[in-house]
């Protein structure tokens, strides 16, 4: 492209011819037409991609993870913190760390490419329980894969609801802790994380520890959220919970 350097007097007439010339260049390809490649033929029959292929495996994916929660709502609190609490962290290995979870399964478009270079990778896919709902104090013990759905099944029938809920079912508590969960109660309550009261993380030589924010761990509980997963393994974390009522008055004000 060419660069007119225009005297200031004459600008506006000059910058006007420019622009007609760079009309006439348009008029013209910019580059020849490329040729098709698979690609464009999945993209001008999406439709039937997306009917026949896209929706059965997404309907199939759904079906396993409504059985996963059912299987796991039939457990006690006790049973699933039982579980929980039988995980073993190897603090001999060492090397880099990483979760075995697939790009595909998540919600957002990252590059997933560093997982190639780790040594270690933890299927932490189990770790989709609502450990314990703790009504006195108000505090729900999850762990990072329940989802808002899962979560909110289990509380609201206690007249309990979590203080920020984010608006798709299938967002994961690890991912709106580890990124930004964020929903328009956060005018009130902060993001996500702020409503966070412990985390249970396994850090890279494998000992597990609490972090609150009046711990000895207290700057690991300030460093986690939207860590993205660099400081360690979010294995659990419990949750601030407020009481919700069946109906709530809205009043309106015209401004
Ligand atoms: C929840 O609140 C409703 C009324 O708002 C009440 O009828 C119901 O018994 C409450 N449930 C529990 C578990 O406290």
């Amino acid at each position: 492209m060419t660069t007119f350097i225009i005297p200031h007097c004459v600008s506006g007439f000059r910058s006007q011819a420019t622009s007609l010339s760079k009309l006439s260049e348009l008029e013209a390809p910019l580059r020849p037409k490329r040729k098709k490649v698979w690609v464009d033929y999945f993209v001008q029959f999406r439709r039937i991609v997306v009917i026949f292929v896209v929706l059965p495996i997404t309907f199939t994916l759904y079906i396993f993870t409504y059985l996963g929660d059912v299987r796991s709502e039939c457990k006690s609190f006790k049973q699933r913190q039982g579980e929980h609490d039988e995980n073993e962290w190897d603090t001999k290995k060492v090397g880099q760390v990483c979760t075995a979870r697939k790009s595909w399964i998540a919600v957002r478009m990252r590059n997933l490419d560093y997982k190639h270079a780790c040594h270690f990778e933890v299927d932490l896919s189990a770790f989709r329980n609502v450990l314990d709902v703790d009504k006195e104090r108000m505090i729900a013990r999850v762990e990072p894969l329940v989802n808002m759905g899962q979560i909110n099944r289990v509380t609201v029938p206690m007249n309990l609801s979590l203080a920020v809920v984010a608006e798709l079912d299938d967002l994961t508590v690890g991912g709106l802790i580890t990124s930004y969960g964020i929903e328009g109660s956060s005018h009130i309550y902060g993001l996500f994380s702020d409503t966070v009261v412990a985390y249970e993380i396994v850090l890279a030589y494998g000992r597990l520890v609490r972090a609150t924010k009046d711990n000895e761990y207290y700057d690991l509980f300030y460093a986690i959220p939207w860590s993205q997963g660099t400081l360690g393994l979010l294995v659990a974390a419990e949750i601030k919970l407020i009481p919700i009522k069946e109906y709530m008055r809205v009043t309106y004000k015209p401004v």
